[in-house]
């Protein structure tokens, strides 16, 4: 967009962008590794949909849908046996590929398959693929790509908007001056990675400074800022002189009222020796004590938000690109959704329709 940009009128209606029914085609995180045992069989609704996760005994976690092919039993209620999945009910098995391989009242299987989804473990966390086969990588910090890192979860916690409107907040430029009173004088650099990720990377302009970053210069002249997102659902963080990058990673999935259950994530490179843990363990304690400070900042508005970015101006290009990424990616919706909603969703919405119908009278 050039410098003359302004765009006074309402700009059309994002399909993907911020809207609660669709989500993209992606990896997205579902629970930590550690709550997961060999041997247990979990529920789990991811996006919606009904699903059940076990861990069997050559410890690969497994994710397929939740109803039994038989006759729809929960296949939550079910039992592990090696790395195989049985049916409470009429005790039917399934492996970790979904097949049946036993129907204990016939001498053969039936040629049946359970659903499965593609499932994998990074960052002391379970991820799942929404789609057929996994087409790109799980997340990941673009300036780590290459390196081997350590990582601690973090808090844990649920935000009343879209992951959406939650990822547009650390590259709304007007927002670091009103809220976080930073410089106003930056502007960010877009690379798109791969049809999924997008970085933007943190330029200034000038070199005025207010005070307090006059005093901070000689840290603060250096200071790099990027992020990163994935999927329209997770993003990353790096930020810091560049004596000491910090790197957060905000894992992100829609819960079925479109709120956003966010998982952060501490990164740092492996360093070796007893002092390396030391600073390791420094490290990411101070990485927890940036990202608790910007969230503590930010949550007010996020909880209220009722976002519809109806005037755009210069300032919020960067906002508009990511937009545009996100309505480029593949939008899944799943059939369950609708159904996953909560009674008091749906009577609410019942209860909406009824009065907008008398309203209309
Ligand atoms: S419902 Fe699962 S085996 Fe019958
Ligand atoms: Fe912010």
């Amino acid at each position: 967009m050039d410098d003359n940009f302004q765009s006074p009128q309402p700009i059309r209606k994002p399909k993907n962008f911020n809207n609660p029914e669709r989500f993209i085609e992606g990896w997205y995180w579902v629970i930590p590794s550690k709550n997961l045992f060999v041997g247990e069989v979990k529920p789990m609704t991811i996006l919606g949909r009904k699903v059940v996760i076990y861990r069997g005994e050559d410890e690969q976690a497994v994710i397929v849908d939740a109803y039994c092919p038989h006759m729809g039993a929960d296949l939550a209620e079910g039992k592990v046996e090696g790395n195989d999945l049985r049916c409470a009910f009429h005790h039917w098995k399934f492996n970790h590929q979904g097949v049946c391989v036993e129907i204990p009242c016939l001498e053969e299987p039936l040629p049946l398959k359970l659903k499965t989804w593609p499932t994998a473990e990074k960052y002391g966390l379970i991820w799942v693929w929404t789609g057929e086969n996994p087409r790109q990588p799980i997340p990941f910090v673009p300036e780590l790509e290459f390196h081997e890192c350590e990582s601690i979860l973090g808090s844990r916690f649920v935000m009343n908007c879209h992951p959406h409107v939650v990822m547009i907040n650390s590259i709304d430029v007007q927002h670091f001056y009103s809220v976080h009173q930073l410089p106003l004088d930056i502007f960010f650099e877009k690379q798109e990675l791969s049809q999924n990720a997008i970085v933007f990377t943190k330029q200034r302009r000038s070199n005025q400074d207010n005070k307090l970053f006059k005093l901070l210069r000689p840290i603060y002249k250096n200071n790099f800022y990027s992020i990163s997102y994935w999927y329209g659902s997770t993003f990353t963080v790096t930020v810091g002189p560049d004596l000491l990058h910090l790197y957060i990673m905000l894992a992100m999935r829609m819960l079925d009222d479109g709120k956003s259950q966010i998982q952060t994530i501490f990164l740092t490179k492996k360093r070796s020796g007893f002092s390396g843990w030391l600073v390791t363990r420094f490290v990411l304690w101070l990485t927890n004590i940036f990202i608790q400070h910007f969230i503590k900042d930010d949550a007010e508005i996020l909880q209220t938000i009722n976002f519809d970015l109806k005037t755009p101006i210069k300032a919020d290009v960067s906002i508009m690109q990511l937009i545009n990424h996100v309505e480029r990616q593949k939008p899944l919706r799943w059939k369950t959704w609708l159904l996953a909603r909560s009674p008091d969703a749906e009577m609410k919405a019942n209860q909406e329709k009824w009065r907008d119908a008398m309203t209309n009278d």
